[in-house]
Formats: C-alpha cells, sequence, structure tokens
C-alpha cells in the first residue's frame, strides 16, 4: 500500500514504465549520490565516522540486487583496501550463526531498509561488530534506525519491483567507501580514482543510446526458454544481476555464472537454443572469456557480448551480435555494464508482454520472512 501511495505520487515522467524512467534518471542519481559524497570545495564527503583504521574485515549482507551489489563491492575492497570481505545472502547468514570479531564492520545494503532478514542480520552483528553501517535508499527505514552510520543512497524514489538505480547509487557509493578504506589504510587509489567517478553520469547517458541496439538483441533472446550469462572478476556479479533480471521481469529462465565455471557444468546446457550474454570488458582476463565464447560457439551457442571497442577487436568473428560500450578503467566497468544488464532484462519482457514494473509473485520490499 505504501508503494501503491508512492506510486500515484510519482508519475512515469512520459515513459511506458516505472522501469524504463528509472533506469533512464540513473545518471541524475547516480550525480546525486557522487555531490553527496565525493569529496568537494563544500566539504561534502562520506561520513567521518565511518572509520576504516579500527576494523581489519568488513561483513556485508543484503538480498536480492542489493546482496549483488555487494558481490562487486567485495572486488574492490580486496584489490584496492586490501581487506577480507565476507558477504552473505541475509536469510542464511541470520540463522548461521557465524562468529563476529569485534574488529568487523557489519554493513547491510537494502534499497527500502525494510527487508526483514537484511534487518535481522543487522540485529544479530549488534553488539558484536565494531560498527554497524546501513546503505539504504529510504532514510526513514528501520535499518537506517538501527545502524552507527547511515549513507543514503540518494537515487530518489524507486517504484518498478526490479531495482535499477539503487543499484547502481550502491555501486558508486560502495567504491566511493572502497577507496577511503584504502586511504584510511595507506593504501594508493588505483590510477584516475577518485576523479573518474565524476564521468560517470555522461558515461552512463551514453550507454542509455544502446538502447535500440538492445531491443533488437531482446526480441530474439524472448524466443529462448533459457538464457546463461557469463562474467569474470568484478563482472561476474552482473552476469548474475544480468541473469536475475531477466527472470524476474521475462519469466525466462535464466543463470549467471563465472566465466570460469562453463566448463564445470553449464556447458553441458549449451546449444543453438541457448543464447549465451558475456559481459567483459577488454580487462586483463579478456583472452580467457575469448576462448570460453569460442567453446559455446563451437557447440552452436548464440554469444551475445557486451564490451567495449578494443573487446570488439580482439573477440574476433563468431558472435552473433556485439553490444559495443564506453572504454572506462577496470574499477568502474561493473557500474556501466549495469545498464545493458537492465536494459536486456526490460525490453525481453516487453517483447514477451509480461508486466514490467510488477512481475508475477514479486514484491518491491519484502518485511516478512
Ligand atoms: C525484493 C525486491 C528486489 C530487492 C530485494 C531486496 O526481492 O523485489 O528488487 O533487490 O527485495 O530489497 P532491499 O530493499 O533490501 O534492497
Amino acid at each position: 500500500r505504501k508503494i501503491a501511495l508512492e506510486a500515484a505520487r510519482v508519475d512515469k515522467g512520459g515513459h511506458k514504465h516505472f522501469m524504463a524512467k528509472e533506469i533512464a534518471e540513473q545518471p541524475v542519481a547516480i550525480d546525486r549520490a557522487l555531490r553527496a559524497y565525493l569529496g568537494s570545495e563544500d566539504g561534502r564527503q562520506l561520513p567521518e565516522d565511518l572509520d576504516f583504521t579500527t576494523v581489519d574485515r568488513l561483513t556485508m549482507v543484503a538480498c536480492g540486487t542489493g546482496y549483488y551489489a555487494c558481490l562487486v563491492a567485495k572486488y574492490w575492497f580486496e584489490q584496492i583496501a586490501k581487506m577480507p570481505v565476507e558477504v552473505d545472502v541475509a536469510s542464511e547468514f541470520r540463522y548461521r550463526e557465524p562468529p563476529v570479531s569485534p574488529n568487523t564492520m557489519g554493513l547491510f545494503v537494502s534499497q527500502s531498509g525494510e527487508t526483514a532478514d537484511t534487518l535481522a542480520a543487522l540485529r544479530y552483528m549488534e553488539g558484536k561488530a565494531a560498527q554497524i553501517v546501513g546503505l539504504v535508499n529510504v532514510q526513514e527505514s528501520s535499518i537506517a534506525r538501527e545502524s552507527d552510520v547511515v549513507l543514503p543512497l540518494h537515487a530518489g524514489p524507486e517504484i518498478s519491483v526490479a531495482s535499477t538505480k539503487a543499484f547502481t547509487c550502491q555501486l558508486v557509493i560502495l567504491l566511493m567507501m572502497a577507496l577511503k578504506a584504502a586511504q584510511q589504510r595507506g593504501h594508493p587509489l588505483p590510477d584516475g580514482l577518485p576523479e573518474d567517478l565524476r564521468a560517470l553520469p555522461g558515461l552512463i547517458h551514453q550507454c542509455l543510446s544502446l538502447d535500440a541496439q538492445i531491443k533488437d538483441a531482446a526480441r530474439d533472446l524472448a524466443k529462448a526458454q533459457d538464457i546463461i550469462f557469463l562474467g569474470r572478476g568484478v563482472l561476474y556479479p552482473l552476469a548474475l544481476e544480468g541473469a536475475l533480471k531477466l527472470k524476474e521481469l521475462s519469466y525466462i529462465h535464466a543463470e549467471g555464472y563465472a566465466s570460469g565455471e562453463l566448463k564445470h557444468g553449464p556447458i553441458a546446457l549449451i546449444d543453438e537454443k541457448v543464447p549465451v550474454v558475456v559481459m567483459a570488458p577488454r580487462d586483463a582476463l579478456f583472452e580467457k572469456t575469448v576462448s570460453n565464447m569460442q567453446e559455446v560457439m563451437a557447440r552452436g551457442g548464440k554469444v551475445i557480448l557486451v564490451t567495449d571497442a578494443e573487446g570488439a577487436r580482439v573477440a574476433g568473428d563468431g558472435t552473433h551480435e556485439i553490444i559495443t560500450m564506453p572504454q572506462v578503467p577496470d574499477a568502474l566497468a561493473p557500474i556501466l555494464y549495469a545498464v545493458p544488464a537492465q536494459q536486456i532484462a526490460y525490453y525481453t519482457a516487453i517483447a514477451k508482454g509480461t508486466d514490467v514494473d510488477q512481475p508475477r509473485n514479486l514484491a518491491k520490499s519484502v518485511t516478512v520472512e
């Protein structure tokens, strides 16, 4: 009911669905998140009491799309801030009785701030962890109230059940947090960061213009019964998110795998009827992904490759479709690649005629177990 009331207040701004509007709003939402936290002349930055000097590990807990944001952040915190990170879904974490060392920061990521399992996981860590941090979109939420440090996402109201702009804002803020952790812990920042973050709204805007091509690819995808998403490294969670979005919206069975896991099972599924979406910028491990794609193509599988211009060049022939993204530093890639992941799900759902904003059996906020 609360969501319905909110929906009545926020209109679709000329878009056919809230999801389309929320995808299109990402440059503005990300710009808002950057302005709120990226140090600038007016002194706004991540809260001072967010302290990575007194902790030696990070435990991140969330559900659904927020969980995938945490999985991306694990790569960032480990690689950039050299911090050990544990990530879990809240429904598992809360009952697993994991030991919590007092040097742990507990980080809870939730768009609504009301997800029952995530809140229970937070309460489990209360009094055990050094600090409880909440990353939420709804500032007046239970998770916000019960956290020691709250970071609002500034994504603006998200109405569509499938999370889009909240996800990319979560990623942007988690990356800023990883950079702060690196600074506080005396590790050098990757080249160009954090300055390159300021280019994100413009880059996301460029990605949005790929929608005509994605719409075409989606007409084909809509005919499939099973679709596989592959990604490696920091793009692996994006493969999971792409598959989640697609099944939520189009009701097509989709699975995300780490590209290197292809040979350990999913390759058995591949034939000409199972399209494979590969999310892979041209990074240090790109050649390995190219051999994975060749394994797929050798079995008649259709590869839809989401990559950058360099990747498109190196990938060679044989792919069914290449969606060419802007070239960005490795750390920023998952934020950008979220956009085609969302658009693939959106346009496939449109092609299938399903209810994009209110998929069957799903709720925006799950406040019961
Ligand atoms: C529901 C929604 C998902 C969301 C998940 C976690 O399942 O349908 O879109 O990712 O809850 O929600 P939260 O508000 O905690 O991020």
